[in-house]
């Protein structure tokens, strides 16, 4: 439904998925929809701020051996250390990687399991861009109109 307020969480380290998380922000705003784009995220911020109405949408490269990129290495491992409970908030995860690593996007299948984990609520199946093949943007963005149809 449009008015609905979307955190856009970005996990980067060389800007590819920081761009996308910009188109995707602009396409669900094209809709109505309301975006905070977090290209460092906080973790107690955003926990912290966890009510009802809250939707994270997950742009998580990885790097390393599946690592989380650096942007968001510490909210990662705060993620992991203190393992919070998430029941009233709703996800998605775009997964960004590149399919010549034996880690293909890790990191975003972590998170996405990390929060069905916590008890939070999987709005769509994780999409999972990789690089060395896909159209990042045409591939987000079909697999966008679906997303906007469940909110
Ligand atoms: C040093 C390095 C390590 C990487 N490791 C992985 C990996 O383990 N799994 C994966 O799917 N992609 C891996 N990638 C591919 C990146 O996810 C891909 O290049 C992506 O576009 C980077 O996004 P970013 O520019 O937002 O950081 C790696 C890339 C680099 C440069």
């Amino acid at each position: 439904m449009a008015n609905q307020t979307i955190d856009i969480l970005v996990a980067t380290t060389s800007g590819n998925t920081e761009y996308l998380a910009d188109q995707v922000s602009e396409q669900l705003q094209n809709e109505g929809f309301i975006t905070r784009v977090h290209y460092e995220p906080d973790y107690s911020d955003l926990v912290e701020a966890i009510d009802q109405d809250s939707i994270w949408l997950g742009c998580i490269a990885s790097h390393g051996a599946g690592d989380y990129a650096d942007s968001m290495l510490a909210f990662a491992d705060d993620l992991h250390a203190r393992k919070p409970r998430l029941e009233p908030l709703s996800y998605a995860v775009i997964a960004v990687g590149d399919s010549c690593y034996d880690t293909f996007c890790l990191a975003g299948r972590d998170f996405d399991e990390n929060l069905a984990h916590a008890g939070a609520k999987r709005l769509m199946d994780r999409l999972e861009i990789d690089m060395s093949r896909d159209d990042p943007e045409k591939k987000a963005s079909t697999w966008l109109t679906t997303f906007m149809d469940r909110l």
